[in-house]
């Protein structure tokens, strides 16, 4: 008796249908009025008292397997049923496909390249570990020089020194070693200082640097460009350039757009002068152009930096400089409207 429940049991599990009459009949065998399981069940009180228990549990798990057998077979026909039926639609609307958004980095990233590359920069870029010589000597600032001081620097190895980059100014000296003037490129990167992190400071950020070396640049061409720049990209069209220092640049100065004092954000972000600093910018010194081998008797030009962050912080009133690393897709899906 036992042994017959057991076989059943093994038949159940083995039992597949293809279609709802096929599962029906197997129901009507099984669980019907007149079915095996009702029969074994009427069985039960002719069983000797010693096996009652063990014959009782195989009862249960056979009927449990008959149950289970036919919820399982009953849902994946219809569910197939449904498949082969909305497959016939053709007509159905298509299942929306969830597009991702660009990381608000990489939007202002590519909106600075698309206005510098109207007036010919093409883009380049170079290492974010870096020797000592393109990060800093090559720009003028030898070893001991106070203005490393400036930018708190990740070292890797020393003698020689190896280094996180502190500036994308280091891809001027490799373009500068690698191509002839004229020299029109833009470096976008990432860039790396030991700061402590804050809502305004990271120890990881992103600049844009533009490189322009020709015959007879002057300041003017600089100053240009940038009004050409913020008007495009910010739609400002006024501009000051306050006297600055960088080793590599000579006369350098640092930029500010008059982004106004109409709103009390525009009071917040200028701290009440209306004026915001955006980059920093200069002649490229001499010195610059012949660690690159640049004759600086016959080529002149100018450099700028930017830090990309800042620049989206602006655009999209963004609180704080953390919100850009942390992947909260609440935060990154606000970005999905703009390429
Ligand atoms: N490299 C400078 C910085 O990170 C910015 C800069 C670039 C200034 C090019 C002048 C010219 O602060």
């Amino acid at each position: 008796m036992l042994d017959k429940v057991k076989e059943l049991i093994g038949e159940v599990n083995d039992f597949k249908a293809t279609t709802k009459e096929e599962l029906e009949a197997f129901r009507i065998k099984y669980m019907g009025k007149k079915g095996i399981l009702n029969d074994l069940f009427a069985e039960f009180k002719n069983v000797a008292n010693d096996q009652k228990k063990e014959f009782g549990q195989a009862l249960n798990t056979f009927k449990n397997a008959t149950e289970g057998k036919v919820n399982e077979l009953r849902a994946s026909l219809e569910e197939s049923n449904l498949n082969a039926s909305s497959l016939n639609d053709l007509t159905r609307p298509a299942e929306p496909i969830s597009l991702g958004s660009r990381h608000p980095i990489s939007i202002v990233k590519n909106q600075i390249i698309d206005v510098f590359s109207r007036i010919g920069f093409t883009v380049s870029e170079g290492p974010e570990i870096e020797d000592d010589w393109h990060n800093f000597t090559a720009l003028n600032l030898p070893e001991y020089h106070p203005a490393r001081d400036m930018q708190d620097t990740f070292f890797i190895e020393q003698n020689p020194d190896i280094l996180l980059r502190t500036h994308t100014s280091s891809v001027q000296t490799r373009y500068m070693e690698n191509n002839e003037p004229p020299i029109r490129t833009l470096s976008p990167g990432r860039v790396f200082r030991n700061e402590d992190i804050s809502a305004r400071a990271h120890c990881i950020f992103h600049q844009v640097e533009g490189l322009y070396i020709d015959t007879d640049v002057s300041f003017a061409d600089l100053k240009q460009t940038l009004l050409y720049f913020t008007q495009e990209m910010f739609g400002k069209s006024k501009i000051r350039l306050r006297p600055s220092y960088f080793p590599f640049t000579e006369p350098s100065a640092e930029v500010d757009i008059y982004w106004g004092l109409e709103t009390e954000t525009d009071y917040k972000i200028t701290k009440g002068t209306g004026w915001l600093e955006i980059m920093g910018c200069g002649m490229v010194d001499p010195n610059v152009l012949k660690n690159a081998n640049i004759d600086p008797t016959k080529y002149s030009g100018y450099a700028f930096g930017m830090g990309i962050e800042r620049i989206a912080m602006l655009l999209y009133q963004i609180p704080d400089i953390r919100m850009f690393y942390e992947n909260d897709v609440r935060f990154l899906e606000q970005f999905k409207s703009i390429n």
